[in-house]
């Protein structure tokens, strides 16, 4: 335990308010930029700088000290990166030509973007505008704007250019990967046929939906211009013109990329709450969730490295248990490498051959704040819970599902069958609340949204609405072609798992 670095977060904690870094000289900067730009263009100064129409809402003239001359690139500025900015290089001793002449236009129509952009560490860099927007030629979506070829678009290719390590890890993970394999699933049947008007515009549910968390497969017009059943949109496997798959952005909100806003649940949680996927709801009552919310203001959520137990003490977050570096592990983009089990499944499996080192990984979170016994313990409950979820609900549905299929009392097709419903909100659903809420410590989740709801749509739906396509079919004469289907019904009612609905006890 490093003392020092204590003393310095108490310090820190009680001291005076931090001031944005680079703010002063941001606003400084800012109007020698426009004045000069209004100068060279002719155009009377006064109605930029001072005038009511100030085009900063903080900018000099209101009341700040003039400041001496020190354009940016000047000695103020941090040539090379601090620590905690990964791989990131490139970093040159001024802001770019190029770079001024957008801000000086835009800070006229988008002041929210260029004042976001001033309190980045990117501003502190020199990483302006075209640094970012800049297009390679042949890049699909690059259009010549005021004579500059850029695009709109800033992809994980983009940021590559100076934050590899991140995008390589970022590119291995199923969040990458999350709008390429969209097409093929189940749910997708949800969208494309269930809600859906028969002509692509009316795939609106998908467009407002699914793929704004999952990610649009991005289109463009001819003069580089996004299509607008495309575009806004940040999700995390969006497959981009130039070929690279997913959004940097989805996490790390522009133009501030700030770490204390990536770092928190909520950014998290855009995509990972509500029925499907309960993630935040589970945080948020969870020991660990209320521990980051009591606690939020000695979090140190703006420290340039973030390590549990070393800068911080309390309730871990998303970011702390599947990303965050610890003493013995180093950050990581890939969400999946902590993960030993597929929670997503109808019947959840282990993630692979390396299912235990990814573990090892994970538990390496946990022993910045608990015991091994501690951690060794929660792990066997959490897959005792997988266990039960699996053999008493998953893997009797699946096959009672498929027997249904084989004995023709179900289509292939995806939910014009009733009892697809039910199937889907079994697994997809009251499946993912169980074995979400174990995992991550919310019983009221593993237990009323799950087991319970699995119980009842099991033994009150499931069950008896497949007895009742198999007793109407064995009425019709079709006895023999649902014999599979029957076997299967009744080597559920068999199972000592279920010997409960045939006692007459309590
Ligand atoms: C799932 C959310 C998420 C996505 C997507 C994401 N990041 Fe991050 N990123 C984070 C979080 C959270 C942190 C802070 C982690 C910490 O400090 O423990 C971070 C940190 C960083 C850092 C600072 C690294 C350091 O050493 O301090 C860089 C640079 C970065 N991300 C770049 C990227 C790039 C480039 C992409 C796209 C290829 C990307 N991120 C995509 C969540 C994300
Ligand atoms: C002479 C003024 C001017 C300059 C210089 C300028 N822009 Fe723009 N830019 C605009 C205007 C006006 C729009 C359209 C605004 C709108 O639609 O609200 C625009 C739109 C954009 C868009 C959105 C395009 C889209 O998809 O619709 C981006 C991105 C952009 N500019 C970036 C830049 C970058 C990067 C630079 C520097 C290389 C730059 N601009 C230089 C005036 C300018
Ligand atoms: C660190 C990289 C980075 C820098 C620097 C940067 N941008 Fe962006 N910008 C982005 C990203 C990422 C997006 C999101 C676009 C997308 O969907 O991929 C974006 C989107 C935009 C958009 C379109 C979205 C909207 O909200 O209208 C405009 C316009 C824009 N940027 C202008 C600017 C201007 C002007 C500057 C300079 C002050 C700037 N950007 C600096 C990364 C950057
Ligand atoms: C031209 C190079 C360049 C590009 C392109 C670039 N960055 Fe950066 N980025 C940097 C530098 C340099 C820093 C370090 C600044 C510092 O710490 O002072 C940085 C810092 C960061 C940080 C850490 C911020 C913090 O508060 O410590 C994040 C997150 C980040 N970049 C994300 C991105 C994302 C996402 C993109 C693409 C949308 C991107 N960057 C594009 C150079 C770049
Ligand atoms: C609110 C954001 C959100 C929306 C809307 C959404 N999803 Fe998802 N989806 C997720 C998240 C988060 C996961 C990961 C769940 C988990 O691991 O527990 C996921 C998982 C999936 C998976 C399983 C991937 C796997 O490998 O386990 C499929 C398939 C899927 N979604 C398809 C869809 C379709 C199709 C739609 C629209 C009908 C949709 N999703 C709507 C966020 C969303
Ligand atoms: C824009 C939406 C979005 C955001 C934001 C997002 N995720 Fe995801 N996440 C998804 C989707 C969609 C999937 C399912 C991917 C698949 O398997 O197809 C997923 C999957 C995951 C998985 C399972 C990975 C695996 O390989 O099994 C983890 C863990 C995860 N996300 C953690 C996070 C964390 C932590 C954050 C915040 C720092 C975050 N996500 C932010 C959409 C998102
Ligand atoms: C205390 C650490 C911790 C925190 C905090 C945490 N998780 Fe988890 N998460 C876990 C563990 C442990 C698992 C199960 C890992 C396994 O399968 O081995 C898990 C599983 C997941 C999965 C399931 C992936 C799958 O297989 O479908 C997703 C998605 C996920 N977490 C996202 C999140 C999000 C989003 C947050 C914040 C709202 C969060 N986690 C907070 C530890 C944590
Ligand atoms: C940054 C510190 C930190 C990390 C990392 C952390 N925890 Fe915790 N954990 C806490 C705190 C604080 C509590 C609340 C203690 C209390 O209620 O007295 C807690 C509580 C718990 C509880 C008790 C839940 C309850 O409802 O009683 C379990 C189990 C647990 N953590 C498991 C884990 C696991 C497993 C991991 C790793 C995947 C982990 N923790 C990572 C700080 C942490």
């Amino acid at each position: 335990m490093e003392i020092s670095k204590i003393a310095n977060f108490h310090s820190r904690s009680h001291g005076a308010v931090p001031q944005p870094k680079g703010d002063r000289r941001f606003h400084v900067w800012l109007f020698l930029v426009a004045i000069f730009l209004l100068m060279s263009s002719g155009m009377p100064v006064a109605t930029a700088a001072g005038g009511q129409d100030k085009p900063v809402a903080t900018a000099p003239g209101g009341g700040e000290k003039p400041v001496v001359v020190t354009a940016p690139g000047g000695s103020e500025k941090p040539a090379a990166a601090p620590a905690g900015a990964g791989e990131a290089k490139d970093t040159p001793n001024a802001m770019s030509v190029i770079s001024n002449t957008c801000v000086s236009c835009h800070s006229e129509d988008n002041r929210g973007i260029i004042q976001q952009w001033g309190n980045s560490k990117h501003y502190g860099a020199n990483v302006g505008c075209y640094e970012c927007h800049k297009a390679e030629e042949g890049d699909p979506d690059a259009f010549m704007h005021k004579k500059y070829l850029i695009s709109t678009l800033v992809t994980p290719k983009d940021c590559a250019r100076c934050h590899e390590t991140e995008t390589k890890q970022f590119a291995a993970s199923s969040h990458a990967r999350a709008g390429s394999n969209l097409d093929v699933t189940i749910p997708h049947t949800l969208a494309t046929m269930v809600q859906s008007d028969g002509t692509k515009e009316g795939l609106q549910a998908a467009t407002s939906g699914c793929v704004q968390c999952h990610g649009s497969k991005i289109e463009v017009n001819k003069s580089g211009k996004l299509l607008p059943h495309t575009w806004p949109n940040s999700g995390i496997g969006r497959v981009n013109p130039d070929g690279s798959l997913g959004s940097c952005t989805a996490c790390h909100q522009r133009h501030d990329f700030s770490l204390s806003q990536a770092r928190r649940p909520e950014t998290c949680g855009k995509c990972h709450q509500g029925s499907a996927h309960p993630q935040k709801d589970v945080y948020n009552e969870s020991k660990h969730g209320i521990s980051f919310y009591s606690n939020i203001e000695h979090m140190n959520l703006s420290s340039p490295k973030w390590i549990p137990g070393q800068d911080y003490y309390s309730g871990p977050t998303c970011t702390t248990c599947h990303m965050s570096g610890t003493l013995t592990v180093g950050m990581t983009h890939d969400v999946g490498k902590r993960i030993s089990w597929n929670l997503s499944q109808p019947v959840s499996k282990p993630t692979g051959d390396d299912s235990d080192a990814r573990r090892d990984e994970m538990k390496s979170v946990c022993f910045s704040c608990h015991t091994e016994r501690y951690v060794e313990n929660f792990y066997s409950q959490f897959d005792n819970t997988v266990n039960l979820y699996n053999n008493k609900y998953g893997e009797p549905g699946v096959r009672l599902m498929e027997a249904l299929l084989k004995s023709g009392l179900r289509t292939e097709k995806q939910f014009d069958d009733p009892i697809e419903w039910v199937w889907f909100k079994l697994w997809h659903v009251a499946g993912r609340n169980a074995r979400s809420g174990a995992a991550m410590l919310a019983p009221d989740f593993a237990q009323w949204k799950g087991f319970a709801e699995l119980a009842e749509l099991f033994y009150s739906r499931l069950l008896p609405e497949a007895d009742a396509l198999i007793t109407k079919a064995e009425a019709a004469g079709r006895g023999a072609q649902v014999a599979e289907a029957k076997k299967a019904l009744l080597d559920i009612k068999n199972d000592p798992a279920n010997v409960w609905m045939k006692s007459s006890g309590q």
